[in-house]
């Protein structure tokens, strides 16, 4: 069982907060990855976990083993960082081997384990070079390659492919996700990239200054934010995000912004109810948001003018601007007719795709009980 159990764990630097008080229980043979901006606490938290730092408050167990008092080297873990530091002096199969040598593991068994991570990871046939002929994307592989080779129960992994191309990036993305499978192992992996977090994680655990923001299956997080942050954190182009109040319309509920105002789905009567008059955050993906011409009748669209038009070759973005400046982007597929930019246009949303806020906490409105840990299964 290779359970990591974080228990209010907090971390303070002086003044700096920079974990505060994060509980999360990462499962057996998870792939959870520690999503957020630079400088919210990820690499602290993984730190702890490691035993590279010490706490400032709680508890860490991995596995049933309150860890927070045992060494690094006693934990059962293999850490990947993003400076991979090989030794260059060092053959590919030396640097694999090192540290089943500093652990004392008889020179008969080290060859057969070199061999096998080594074959995990591609490798077999640079074993003998020395890191500086080697690609940066080969070199990656054998960080991963010696961190794998002990076998530990828990790897923890910090931006191991931020020094990568994009190219390289999606290819290792992928090896990194048969790897665990097959070594099945768990994995606490810490990115800043969404994408990376989106394709890679079980579970998601988004953090923002220290705090825990939501934790869940990556489709969960994106179809149901638990506050703005991680809606426009999560989607690339962002979770539109448009400011307005709420007035009930003829028994249901309309959000009214600049230039005109949306109608609101069932889904979201109850919360709208209780806000009406209030100011609100609407949230919509650019995917749910459609183009009308300037002169539809459509009672519910909001005026505006499109302003820059970004082709991506398979979709392009539409960024529009709303009267009072608030920009909205539509996604559309290349199928569409494309509008003209500086045009004046209506926008209107699918009801499927909206979510309310609260303006000023920033909390989900539509859940009342928000369900801030989401389940894997
Ligand atoms: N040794 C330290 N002394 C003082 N402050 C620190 C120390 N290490 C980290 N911090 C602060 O703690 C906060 C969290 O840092 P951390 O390295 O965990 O962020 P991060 O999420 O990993 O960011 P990045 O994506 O840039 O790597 C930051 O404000 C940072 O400045
Ligand atoms: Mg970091």
């Amino acid at each position: 069982m290779a359970r990591v159990v974080l228990d209010h764990v907090t971390k303070r630097y002086g003044d700096v907060v920079a974990v505060n008080d994060l509980s999360l229980e990462i499962r057996d043979r998870e792939f959870l990855v520690l999503l957020g901006p630079s400088g919210c606490g990820k690499s602290t938290a993984l730190r702890m976990i490691a035993g590279l730092e010490d706490l400032s408050g709680g508890q860490i167990a991995i596995g049933d083993r309150v860890v927070n008092d045992v060494e690094p080297k006693d934990r059962d873990i293999a850490m990947v960082f993003q400076s991979y530091a090989l030794y260059p002096h060092m053959t590919v199969a030396r640097n694999i081997e090192f540290p089943l040598r500093s652990r004392k593991v008889p020179e008969n068994e080290r060859g057969p384990l070199v061999e096998e991570a080594a074959r995990a990871l591609g490798l077999s046939d640079l074993l003998d070079r020395k890191p500086a002929q080697l690609s940066g994307g080969q070199r990656q592989r054998v960080a991963l390659a010696r961190a794998i080779v002990r076998k530990p129960s828990v790897f923890l992994m910090d931006e191991p492919l931020s020094n990568l191309d994009a190219k390289l990036r999606v290819q290792t993305r992928a090896e990194l996700i048969e790897l665990q499978r097959r070594l099945d192992a768990t994995v606490v992996y810490v990115t800043h990239d969404q994408v990376e977090a989106m394709t890679m994680g079980h579970r998601i655990a988004i953090m923002s200054d220290g705090v825990l923001q939501q934790v869940g299956p990556p489709q969960d997080v994106y179809e149901r934010p638990a506050n703005l942050f991680v809606a426009r954190f999560i989607g690339a182009p962002p979770m539109n995000t448009i400011t307005g109040t709420i007035a009930s319309e003829g028994g249901s509920h309309i959000l009214v912004t600049a230039g005109g105002a949306i109608a609101l789905p069932s889904e979201v009567s109850g919360a709208a109810r209780n806000a009406t008059g209030l100011e609100v955050v609407l949230g919509v993906r650019p995917e749910h948001v459609r183009i009308l011409p300037h002169d539809s009748e459509t009672q519910f669209a909001l005026d505006a003018t499109v302003a820059v038009i970004e082709s991506l070759g398979h979709e392009r973005h539409v960024v529009c601007r709303l009267a009072d400046e608030q920009m909205v982007i539509v996604r559309q597929t290349v199928e569409t007719q494309r509008p003209l930019e500086g045009t004046a246009v209506r926008l209107s949303a699918d009801p499927v795709g909206l979510h309310l806020f609260d303006a000023a906490t920033g909390l989900r409105l539509d859940a009342p009980d928000p369900q801030l840990v989401g389940d894997g299964e």
